[in-house]
């Protein structure tokens, strides 16, 4: 693109991907999720240019493309959607946008349940709102990512990847309450255990579409259920005991995935109280736990994780296991003992190799801090 020609970046962005130690489709269920951003991020420089409203956006990887702000429309390729629903946002708060160039550069591998649309958002958001003053708060630049994801991605996303991205401390994971938007930083530290994901390299393209089904059943045990006890407005008002009264209602698919979502939430809460403890072997136990109801329930698992998950079980460096992310593929997150990392890198990638003939990544990961200014 000509602007890469003299392009002078005044401001540098690093925004982080994330993982979820636990709490997987809690959030737009109104419950508690636990997530950390990670090292893995993606990278943007900005300068602003003469324009008022012309906009010059180059993706290492992906080419680049020009806009203009009067005339924000859906494109067809999916990753400018991510800058364009962002852009959209911002208008609609302020006027104070004007023609800016961009460069993105990332490591945080894409589609693999690690974020990285979020962190394409928050990073946008975050460096436009200090380029132009343009005085939005963090939780603004959160929110007005998930608006953006929801209306020109077209995912109904929860909060957390925005928040985790944005909002992350280092050597700490967040509960987040996803209902009230309370949240506190819980200190871990696992030493002599690492978080290693590996990433299965799937992305299944049914995700998008599942995941906003899930939503809906949801939705539907919610108002079924809501015909005894009026009150409740989402599965977080709901006990185990409100279900078990109204099953006979509901399709079982639909009792499952509420199922799912009720047990998830206390998951969220007792790992909260291991971290405290560190009591690590609880953590793991609680990894596999929902791993189980993932795949089995909620069935936002595929082979691919399911595999890995149950490799994991049979190697006694490993305390738990599960698929990270919104699922259909993506990473697993492993508690593993330092001793043992080698070997259950090596073993998980020949095995996989042989069950799938994909050549599997893995990598350790850190709980790392949000989206800032380099
Ligand atoms: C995706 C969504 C999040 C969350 C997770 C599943 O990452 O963006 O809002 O729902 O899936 O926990």
């Amino acid at each position: 693109m000509q602007f890469l020609e003299n392009f002078n970046p005044t401001l540098t962005i690093a925004s982080p991907g994330r993982i979820n130690f636990i709490g997987e489709h809690t959030d737009y269920n109104m419950g508690y999720v636990l997530p950390t951003a990670i090292e893995n991020k993606i990278t943007f420089k900005f300068q602003k240019n003469e324009s008022n409203t012309k906009c010059n956006v180059y993706s290492v990887g992906y080419k680049g493309f020009s806009l203009d702000l009067n005339s924000i429309s859906i494109s067809d390729t999916e990753w400018e959607n991510y800058i364009l629903g962002v852009l959209k946002e911002i208008s609609k708060l302020t006027k104070k946008l004007k023609g800016f160039d961009c460069t993105i550069d990332s490591n945080l591998p894409l589609g693999s349940g690690l974020s990285s649309s979020a962190a394409m958002e928050c990073g946008l958001a975050f460096g436009l709102n200090e380029l132009f003053n343009l005085g939005l708060s963090k939780m603004t630049i959160v929110e007005l990512s998930q608006r953006a994801e929801h209306s020109y991605v077209g995912t109904q996303c929860g909060i957390m990847d925005q928040f985790a991205s944005v909002m992350s401390k280092e050597a700490t994971v967040i509960l987040l309450d996803c209902q009230s938007l309370e949240y506190q930083y819980i200190p871990i530290d696992i030493h002599p255990y690492k978080i290693i994901m590996l990433n299965t390299k799937v992305a299944h393209t049914l995700a998008s579409s599942e995941y906003n089904t899930r939503k809906q059943e949801c939705e539907e045990g919610v108002a079924i259920m809501k015909t005894q006890n009026a009150h409740i407005t989402s599965l977080r008002d709901v006990t185990r005991a409100m279900l078990e009264v109204s099953k006979q209602e509901m399709k079982e698919t639909v009792y499952n995935r509420c199922s799912f979502i009720i047990d998830e939430n206390q998951r969220v809460l007792e790992m909260v109280k291991a971290f405290k403890e560190n009591d690590l072997k609880a953590v793991g136990r609680i990894l596999y736990e929902a791993h189980y109801g993932i795949s089995k329930l909620y069935e936002v698992s595929c082979p691919e994780s399911d595999f890995l998950v149950d490799f994991a079980k049979r190697n006694t460096s490993v305390l738990g296991a599960r698929q990270t992310g919104g699922g259909f593929g993506g990473c697993t997150l492993n508690i593993v003992h330092e001793n043992g990392v080698d070997d259950f890198k090596q073993k998980s990638a020949e095995a996989y190799k042989e069950a799938f003939d994909i050549d599997l990544e893995a990598f350790e990961v850190q709980p790392s801090g949000g989206t800032s200014m380099l």
